[in-house]
């Protein structure tokens, strides 16, 4: 990464600093800790970021940072939404770990167009030889082809698979938050080799964008708690684009 754009990150990443955290990492701190410890201790979970973490391509900012936040959070949407069903523990875990499948694989043809559909197919292919049933398989594919916004999507008969995929839709989607801001806008940035006064005219069109994904929720939780979220990103969007203008417009 450049200096310029590293030293922007770092100024965004102050600016986010100041802000509250959103209420669903403050509330759920339990779910998001049982879903961090599958996350990193799983074995399966261990063996399948062992083998496609080193295929992800940093430099689009849907990296190990991206897909790591989305397989947290979406296990612990699966655990927060599953709350009350009377399901036994370990079909809940269960779930939480097919979501987690989910959210490392869902964006590894990222570079590819139709990033949804191409990483639904080659998520069959990477875990074929996890000790998956068959149906969970087709889940974690669907999941994966069902995330984009603002297309169709395949909706599962089974409950299960349906509530793995909203979770995993959710999920990405929180990434519209403080994430976009401190972290995704400046790998893009640096990968197109975008410069600050670019930037700045392509700002408002991608605050438009992280706006309309605030309808889009899919489930209670995300319905409930992504608006904040997204707001919050947006608030820090703001403070970064009137940073721009003061020190990067054209006089
Ligand atoms: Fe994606
Ligand atoms: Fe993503």
């Amino acid at each position: 990464m450049n200096e310029i754009t590293r030293k922007l990150q770092l100024e965004a990443e102050r600016m986010a600093s100041k802000h509250p955290l959103p209420a669903f990492y403050t509330r759920f701190k339990a779910p998001l800790a049982v879903a961090r410890r599958l996350f990193y201790n799983h074995p399966g979970v261990v063996r399948l970021r062992g083998i496609v973490e080193p295929e992800y391509n940093e430099t689009l900012g849907h990296g190990v940072h991206h897909s790591s936040r989305v397989s947290i959070d979406c296990a612990a949407l699966i655990h927060i939404e599953t709350d009350g069903n009377h399901m036994e523990a370990s079909a809940v875990e269960r779930l939480m770990v097919i979501g987690i499948y989910s959210g490392v694989l869902h964006d590894i043809s990222r570079d590819e167009q139709n990033h949804a559909q191409c990483g639904a197919r080659k998520a069959r292919e990477f875990l074929r030889d996890f000790s998956l049933s068959h149906e969970e398989i087709i889940c974690v594919s669907e999941a994966i082809r069902n995330h984009e916004a603002f297309t169709s999507t395949n909706s599962s008969t089974r409950e299960w698979a349906r509530l793995v995929s909203d979770c995993l839709y959710d999920a990405d989607k929180f990434r519209w938050g403080a994430d976009t801001f401190t972290h995704m806008l400046w790998h893009m940035m640096d990968y197109q080799n975008i410069t600050p006064r670019e930037l700045i005219g392509k700002f408002p069109w991608g605050m438009s964008g992280a706006a309309k994904i605030l309808e889009t929720f899919r489930t209670a939780t995300g319905r409930q708690f992504g608006p904040e979220i997204v707001e919050n990103g947006l608030e820090i969007g703001r403070e970064i684009y009137h940073y721009l203008l003061e020190h990067f417009r054209e006089n």
